[in-house]
């Protein structure tokens, strides 16, 4: 089967690492076969937070790490959110799709209420998992590439593609998530991780940040290093992070560092991540800012013939 990719990132700050295995590898293994589209999620900006930031300056930075990372502007479709009319007016129909306790279940909708700096849950943040439904559906997309904690989301997007379908004839097809190889990497520290937590490494970071950054993890005092996520879980998150930066188990290498202890681990994994980031690094530099600009304008217009087409048939199926 063909299938339509669609996923997104919101311009919050720099992609990490926890991005790259979760999903953007992915992207880069699919682009070229199918058709694919990837969401600068501006309007999502705001779900957790009362103003959009430096929104421009976010959203350059987002386009250099696709590009950097090995997106093909030829191969795939780069638009946000707020150059698109006609995907966010799919909200209205969407949202009279779901009840209110179907987004009040939503566990990722919970974990950001509780994360979010804002004093009351908007009605945006209540409700953007029907509009990330938007985003999945007005390309008729089938695969979200996509982390562990967006799956929820996936569930809601196919919940309401089904009764959609079900109330005014077949017009989407119910799309499914493809994870990363990755289980969901934590940050350096535990929890999730996250640009606005502040313990994620940045594609774009340094390699003396990267250092700084996993000098700075929390580990354990025991000296000899074994993987063990239940008991050891942030020398284990070392561990996986180094294991994927390198193509190996996390096992083998905590064999081989042994009673090295700590400090013979954060080396292992600086050297790692910083040799894997290099010729990332090196791609993000060479790239010139007015011509990723256009790439972004080009990917605008695309986007919005897609959504302009499938408005146009849900109003019809509708009976509007
Ligand atoms: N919610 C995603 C995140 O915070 C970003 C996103 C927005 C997205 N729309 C999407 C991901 C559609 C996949 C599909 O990372």
């Amino acid at each position: 089967m063909k299938h339509t990719v669609l996923t997104g990132d919101r311009p919050t700050g720099p992609l990490h690492l926890g991005h790259y295995f979760g999903t953007l590898a992915n992207r880069v293994a699919l682009q070229g076969t199918h058709p694919m589209y990837v969401l600068i999620a501006d309007y999502q900006v705001i779900t957790d937070r009362d103003r959009p930031g430096a929104i421009q300056r976010n959203i350059t930075e987002l386009m250099l790490d696709y590009l950097a990372v090995g997106l093909d502007p030829d191969q795939v479709t780069i638009f946000q959110h707020s150059a698109i009319p006609e995907l966010n007016q799919l909200l209205l129909p969407f949202l009279s799709l779901v009840s209110v306790a179907e987004i009040q279940r939503n566990p990722t909708v919970k974990d950001e209420i509780e994360h979010s700096s804002q004093a009351a849950v908007s009605g945006l943040m209540f409700t953007y998992p029907v509009h990330q439904a938007a985003d999945i559906l007005f390309c008729k997309g089938t695969l979200v590439p996509v982390g562990k904690d967006q799956l929820p989301h996936v569930e809601i997007t196919r919940l309401i593609a089904r009764r959609f379908n079900e109330r005014y004839g077949r017009v989407f097809p119910e799309p499914q998530a493809l994870m990363g190889d990755s289980p969901l990497l934590a940050g350096l520290g535990g929890g999730k991780m996250s640009k606005s937590r502040g313990n994620a490494i940045a594609l774009s970071a340094t390699a003396d940040e990267t250092a700084a950054l996993i000098r700075k993890a929390r580990t354990d005092s025991e000296r000899r290093i074994t993987f063990d996520e239940a008991n050891r879980p942030e020398v284990a998150n070392l561990l996986l992070l180094a294991g994927l930066c390198l193509g190996r188990s996390p096992e083998s290498l905590a064999e081989e560092i042994g009673d090295g202890g700590a400090a013979a681990l954060k080396s292992v994994v600086t050297e790692a991540v910083n040799e894997f980031l290099r010729p990332i690094r090196a791609r993000r530099l060479e790239l010139d800012p007015d011509e990723v600009r256009k790439v972004l304008l080009k990917g605008n217009e695309v986007a919005r013939e897609r959504a302009v087409r499938t408005l146009d048939e849900v109003r019809a199926a509708m009976g509007f």
